[in-house]
């Protein structure tokens, strides 16, 4: 629990769980998302987990709350039930960096081109994409292709130079990233180590390659949340979006978890608020629509990296 709530908010979380029951309706939440929308979300993980849970879900609505392209990801994968994003400003800066005639320029430059697209892109880009992958699963999914066939990575050009050490593949990219993460330094993570010494250095693939080369360990949020409890260290410092110390520290409370940097804020995912969430609610509002040629070609992308689980 984010602490006791205020009598208006305790209001608006019990027409949640109403409005829930009456519509047979999921709330699903990623970890950047603020405290009080995870306390009420029936589901809170990474890209991938949150991928599982819209492929698998039985439920008539799925309320997503995050950004647009994971409530995207949600419709595509389920055509026959309502997908609603909360906010529909909501969006994904990175996602937008990368267009689908851009992939479409680079097959016909490049005979026998692979495309692996993050899900962090657009429903378009999915369609032209061989196969997605998110931040957890990039390694695998690089390794599956035909060793033999150039690759092209978007739009995250350093999860790809990541995946690219991690496998000694060489990936082609275009000029994309995630605004919030490569905005970090490697000076903000020596003073990081500098002011808590000992503590373990943990940082998101999307930082640039010169702060994942210098980190301890380089993990999705889902894969931080797990290392944790492997890990024979008290203290960490954890680069990512500040949404993620809410579970760390609800799971961990004997350890000490550190912001890499002051500011790791996702200003997209915090659009989403308990107001917000019960407009979604009465309303169905925004309710997501994938033209369905579109859809059908990217479903075929991300099952391809679902089936690889
Ligand atoms: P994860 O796949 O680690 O949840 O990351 C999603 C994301 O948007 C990171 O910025
Ligand atoms: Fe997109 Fe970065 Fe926000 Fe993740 S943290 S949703 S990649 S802008």
């Amino acid at each position: 629990m984010s602490g006791p709530r205020e009598p208006a908010a305790e209001q608006l979380v019990q027409r949640v769980q109403e409005r829930r029951r009456e519509l047979n309706a999921v709330v699903l939440a990623h970890f950047y998302q603020p405290p009080e929308i995870q306390d009420l979300a029936d589901f809170v993980g990474d890209s991938l987990q949150l991928s599982v849970q819209a492929a698998e879900t039985e439920a008539a609505v799925i309320v997503f709350c995050g950004v647009r392209f994971m409530a995207e990801s949600a419709k595509i994968l389920n055509p026959a039930r309502t997908v609603v994003l909360p906010e529909p400003r909501a969006g994904c800066p990175m996602a937008d960096m990368v267009t689908a005639a851009q992939l479409r320029e680079a097959r016909e430059r490049t005979p026998g081109l692979q495309v692996v697209c993050y899900v962090n892109s657009s429903a378009e880009v999915k369609a032209e994409s061989d196969i997605c992958c998110t931040s957890s699963n990039a390694v695998r999914v690089v390794r599956s292709l035909d060793p033999d066939r150039p690759i092209l990575f978007v739009p995250d050009r350093n999860l790809a130079h990541f995946v690219s050490r991690q496998t000694g593949r060489q990936l082609m990219v275009l000029e994309g990233c995630c605004p919030i993460h490569d905005r970090v330094t490697l000076q903000d993570l020596q003073a990081a180590r500098r002011a808590h010494p000992g503590a373990e250095v943990m940082v998101h693939p999307e930082c640039r390659p010169e702060v994942t080369e210098a980190a301890d360990q380089v993990l999705s949020t889902g894969g931080m949340l797990e290392y944790v409890g492997r890990s024979p260290a008290r203290e960490f410092i954890v680069g990512t979006e500040e949404g993620l110390l809410y579970p760390l520290r609800k799971r961990y409370p004997d350890r000490q978890f550190h912001l890499l940097r002051a500011g790791f804020v996702c200003p997209d995912m915090k659009l989403i608020t308990l107001p917000a969430l019960v407009r979604a609610l009465e309303r169905l509002e925004e309710r997501i629509e994938v033209e369905e040629g579109v859809r059908v070609r990217a479903e075929t992308a991300l099952r391809r990296m679902l089936e690889l689980r």
